[in-house]
């Protein structure tokens, strides 16, 4: 067990390096558009700053090349000015003179949030000098950047090398919510997968598919599953790698007893005068393209999460974005959100697809995670938590 911010005595006055992820979503004209990775951040910066700790905080936006003011933090730095008035102040920069004056100024129980760390390109290099710089910032370094773990970059990994460290309530209560959701699952225990790419997902459905009662699969991976299966699919979106990872996991999902449950009907529209119907698996072909499950396939899949006691879904089960192809996914996010089960929802279109159903607050855990949540859920090692000291050394 990793060491968390509960095990750090004698906060008062200390300088604390808070990895944070608020690399918040932002619509076309670069406004947030939704601020709940401030908002799970809270009780960690509030635990902080009540035992009188200097809370230097560090994250990332986007990605950036270079300096862009379009990915700013000042106004992430506006929104924690809410929360805590007359407590934060921000850095234009990330280290270098004015930042070390900056900290020094610093009272206890304060905050001061950096610029956008990806602004400097030694971030993602890992680089050994600035991960130097930033350690030199602080007395202790606390990971709470769920989202990041998986990312092997200067203010994940590098700096947590060189400082005493801990991980935060967000960190913890991610890794010990899906952790024990593969280790110890509720039973029946069902996984729903979607999105379009199998390759990154063929390790985290392996790892479910040991503990998992049933894979349900939807999107647009579905189609290179049921290429897999000797079925045409028209014009949908397949590739021969994804076929060829679909195949695998077929494979490896049915050498293991397991069920694997594929749509039997589709949404689909002609390519040629985009009108659209509802098709049995066995006659999308021609012209057509499926962009969502169909009715009958939404009712098996209602069925299976109605008797499950834990869920874990990632990833959208058609084109939510489009009206027309939304269905699928909301009616699916409805039934999981109705369900007795435990239920976790992890990846930025799953989340947000639940958000748009507004039934995420009867969602269990919504993961802060993509990558990171793909990850941990496949058994993987994130560099960002390992690096961390275990609890009792
Ligand atoms: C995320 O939004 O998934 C995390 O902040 C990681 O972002 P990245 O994929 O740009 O590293």
């Amino acid at each position: 067990m990793k060491r968390s911010i509960r095990d750090l005595v004698g906060l008062e006055g200390k300088r604390i390096l808070l990895r944070t992820d608020f690399n918040l979503p932002m619509n076309k004209v670069g406004r947030i558009t939704d601020t709940t990775r401030v908002v799970n951040e809270l009780p960690t910066i509030r635990y902080l700053v009540e035992r009188g700790a200097k809370v230097i905080i560090c994250s990332h936006l986007g990605r950036p090349k270079g300096f862009d003011f379009r990915l700013s933090l000042w106004p992430i730095a506006l929104i924690l000015m809410k929360y805590f008035p007359g407590k934060v102040q921000f850095a234009h920069k990330v280290i270098g003179k004015e930042v070390v004056e900056q900290v020094a100024s610093m009272s206890n129980g304060s905050i001061l949030l950096l610029e956008n760390v990806r602004f400097y390109k030694e971030e993602t290099e890992n680089d050994p000098e600035f991960a130097k710089h930033l350690a030199s910032l602080a007395d202790i370094y606390v990971n709470d950047a769920f989202g990041v773990a998986h990312r092997k970059h200067a203010s994940t990994f590098g700096v947590a090398r060189l400082l005493p460290n801990a991980i935060g309530f967000l960190m913890e209560n991610e890794i010990n919510t899906i952790e024990d959701a593969i280790e110890n699952p509720k039973k029946p225990f069902v996984a729903i997968f979607g999105g379009a790419k199998v390759q990154d997902k063929i390790k985290v459905i392996l790892n479910i598919a040991k503990v998992a009662d049933a894979v349900l699969i939807g999107g647009a991976m579905a189609y290179s599953f049921l290429v897999a299966q000797g079925y045409t699919v028209g014009q949908s979106l397949i590739s021969a790698d994804n076929v060829s990872s679909a195949s695998q996991i077929l494979d490896e999902v049915n050498a293991m007893g397991k069920r694997i449950i594929l749509p039997i009907d589709h949404i689909a529209y002609n390519l040629a005068d985009k009108k659209m119907k509802s098709f049995e698996t066995d006659v999308l072909s021609g012209d057509m393209v499926g962009a969502d499950i169909g009715p009958k396939t939404v009712k098996l899949f209602e069925e299976e999460i109605a008797g499950a006691r834990q869920i874990v879904w990632n990833g959208p089960l058609g084109k939510y974005e489009d009206d027309e192809f939304k269905a699928g996914t909301f009616k699916i996010a409805k039934a999981i959100a109705r369900a007795k089960a435990y239920s976790i929802v992890g990846g930025g279109d799953s989340v947000s697809a639940v958000k748009q159903a507004k039934c995420d607050k009867l969602i269990n855990h919504i993961s802060t995670g993509g990558g990171a949540t793909l990850k941990l859920m496949s058994g993987e090692t994130l560099p960002g938590i390992d690096v961390i000291q275990e609890k009792y050394i």
